[in-house]
């Protein structure tokens, strides 16, 4: 039981994502408590209401917090050996991403590190960085693969992530490892070689589509095979240029398109017209120095969003939801509310757990946030702030 809590707050749900106006429906209820048992969430209501209690109950007080559901990270990169602070240092002298990416650093850096580092090496990094995610308030995360590029190391990563709790996607497709002549040759390896097991072990496959990476048709290869192997879709797309991702997102029927910093006013009604959810990640923005997604068009538009960090070691070394939150309020004039629903139950929505995650009330995991201050909304105001009080996963502490 956590009682007394001045606030809680809690986007609406349905059975689909959360779209348009309805972004911003919030429950909130004032002097209240939460109530756990078993792992899920038994009772939500206003302390005067709270029923008798039979047994022995643990009580957590929540005097002065505010509550909010387990925030939902539907899009990061966690499993990774070494780092890219050298390349930090270049960028911050004015060097590009894309030029780095270009000349054999950037992802494929990463690539090599990854590659020498062994399978308990890359398990203890993605718990150790799913501990940095949960002292956020990430009780929910995905993590790709993408920095193993050959078998053993892609399917390495999907075990990592698997056995940090997390929601593993395979992201063989991230970019084409120097030993392949060409995107085709590697593509003719990966759904030969390594589809038939990353289908086994991921939920879903994901495609960096871009210049330098790979084009619409072959993503669109990629994709269907993935897609007839049983995994869900999605897209990184529109990063830096829009090449055709959005199209093919819808009619791919896509779970999401993520990142969309390039995205125009034709993608923005396409993707508000389709059932896609774009996934806006603004610490990835903000970290390379480029334009912020059109958030407030898409929603306008009426279209589906979701909040993530992307958090990797290029181009976002951020776990921090709350910040995302912050960044999404300040820079792409999102309310407090929609961001809120965004990096929660639609993030759970595109992990195909909007049933169970991301929401507080009867029935939902008990993924709960405590925050330090009796109005939630300083989850986005105080921004680069310790606004995370206690993280209860599954109705147990994690992090206090
Ligand atoms: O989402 N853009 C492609 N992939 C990642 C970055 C990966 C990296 O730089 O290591 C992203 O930004
Ligand atoms: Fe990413």
């Amino acid at each position: 039981l956590v009682r007394d809590l001045a606030q809680v707050a809690s986007p609406a749900g349905s059975g689909t994502p959360l779209r348009g106006a309805d972004l911003r429906r919030l429950e909130s209820i004032e002097h209240a408590y939460v109530l756990c048992g078993d792992g899920a969430i038994e009772g939500v209501g206003r302390m005067r209401d709270l029923p008798a209690l039979e047994g022995e109950v643990e009580e957590i007080d929540g005097s002065g917090l505010s509550a909010v559901p387990g925030l939902v990270d539907c899009h990061t990169h966690p499993c990774f050996a070494g780092d890219r602070v050298h390349e930090f240092s270049l960028r911050a002298g004015g060097a590009s991403y894309e030029e780095l990416h270009a000349t054999g650093g950037g992802i494929l850096s990463t690539v090599r590190a990854t590659r020498a580092a062994t399978a308990e090496e890359l398990t203890a990094a993605t718990l150790r960085h799913r501990g940095w995610m949960r002292a956020h308030g990430t009780t929910t995360f995905e993590g790709k693969s993408g920095y193993g590029l050959d078998r053993d190391t892609e399917l390495v990563q999907l075990e990592a992530v698997r056995a940090a709790g997390g929601v593993p996607t395979w992201l063989g497709a991230h970019t084409v490892p120097p030993e392949f002549d060409g995107a085709d040759a590697y593509l003719d390896f990966l759904l030969a070689d390594v589809l038939p097991d990353a289908a086994r072990l991921a939920e879903a496959a994901d495609v960096f589509l871009e210049h330098g990476s790979f084009d619409a048709a072959q993503a669109r290869r990629y994709l269907v095979a993935c897609r007839s192997a049983g995994l869900a879709l999605r897209l990184h797309g529109d990063q830096f240029s829009e090449c055709g991702a959005i199209p093919l997102a819808v009619e791919l029927g896509a779970r999401s398109v993520d990142h969309l910093e390039a995205t125009g006013p034709e993608g923005v009604a396409m993707l508000a017209a389709s059932g896609v959810v774009g996934v806006l990640l603004p610490a990835s923005a903000l970290f390379l120095g480029r334009p912020m997604p059109p958030a407030r068009a898409l929603v306008d538009a009426g279209a589906a969003v979701a909040l993530a960090t992307d958090f990797n070691p290029g181009s976002a070394y951020c776990e921090s939801l709350p910040l995302a939150l912050s960044l999404a309020c300040t820079q792409m004039r999102l309310s407090p509310e929609e961001a809120l629903a965004a990096a929660t139950v639609n993030a759970a929505h595109v992990l195909d757990r909007g049933d169970r995650c991301g929401r507080i009330r009867p029935g939902c995991r008990a993924d709960i946030v405590l925050l330090d201050a009796s109005d939630w909304r300083h989850l986005a105001y105080h921004f680069g702030g310790d606004v995370v009080h206690t993280v209860i996963e599954g109705g147990s502490v994690v992090f206090r």
